[in-house]
């Protein structure tokens, strides 16, 4: 098998301050350096209830990993609103601002792969998620100024859609538009977490005809606030992108060996693009 043209660790849901296994966050940060993979994502919650020390926590964490990282909010990294009700409408990502980045809409780029990342945990909706019309401009521009055979990611904290595998759920408001905008953007894998369940899955959405898109929503990867089937386990996922197919590899936290290992892969064909859109 051919390696890999690129390579991504997708985390989700760290919660410092609910770390469930004192070993679970350096095996992860050791393994996933070990992997020496293209950029690490990192899809929300990096806290608990955006404390000082936990933010500390996550930025320390985050200034440990070799490779780049790509980092976006969740509704736990904003805090309660009795602390300061007008910044929370108003300035939600004032704390992530402070200790992770000031860019709440980042982008990755690089020959063959393009990322980029929605910030869905302001206003007044935080818990549930909200896309604001202005950040999916950016997204589309920012994926159609990438040649036509890049690989497209989007990543975000919510969910754009129900997936009924995960039973009632959180979907983020603005989330139709911005599903819509991804699958006419092109985008081949959506990176989300929030729920706190691991899951892989593929949907067709009404573009171009059909348009499928795969949602890889990443479990928890070092708190004990595992929901569902996933209570009390931890995950995280390796996805392998190749010309003309990806892989996502969830990997789960063995207690025992204190470290992580493989428990389910998923592969995908990559959609062929029509010659002729995207280009800038
Ligand atoms: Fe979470
Ligand atoms: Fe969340």
């Amino acid at each position: 098998m051919s390696a890999p043209a690129f390579r991504l660790a997708h985390l989700s849901d760290i919660h410092f301050g609910k770390i469930a296994d004192a070993r679970v966050v350096p095996a992860l940060v050791d393994e996933v350096n070990a992997d020496q993979f293209d950029l690490i994502v990192l899809s929300g919650d990096l806290t608990q209830r955006a404390r000082t020390r936990e933010y500390e926590a996550a930025k320390q964490m985050i200034d440990a990993f070799e490779a780049p990282t790509l980092v976006v909010p969740g509704n736990h990294d904003v805090r309660a609103w009795w602390h300061n009700p007008i910044g929370r409408v108003f300035n939600s990502a004032s704390r992530f601002r402070r200790f992770i980045g000031d860019d709440t809409t980042p982008s990755f780029q690089v020959p063959g792969f393009a990322a980029f990342g929605l910030n869905s945990a302001h206003g007044l909706t935080i818990k549930g998620g909200k896309i604001r019309p202005r950040h999916l401009d950016e997204m589309q521009r920012f994926f159609a100024a990438q040649p036509t055979d890049v690989f497209r990611v989007l990543v975000l904290h919510h969910h754009l859609i129900r997936l009924r595998a995960l039973g009632s759920h959180d979907v983020a408001r603005g989330a139709k538009a911005a599903l819509q905008m991804a699958g006419e953007a092109k985008v081949d894998l959506i990176l989300c977490g929030h729920l706190h369940v691991s899951h892989v899955e593929h949907i067709e959405i009404d573009v171009e005809r059909e348009r499928r898109l795969v949602i890889a929503s990443a479990g928890t990867a070092t708190s004990s606030r595992g929901r569902g089937t996933n209570k009390n386990v931890n995950f995280y996922n390796h996805i392998d992108v190749w010309p003309d197919r990806f892989a996502v590899e969830e990997r789960r936290f063995d207690p025992a060996a204190g470290t992580f290992r493989p428990d389910r892969t998923t592969s995908f064909d990559r959609i062929p693009q029509p010659e002729g859109v995207a280009h800038p």
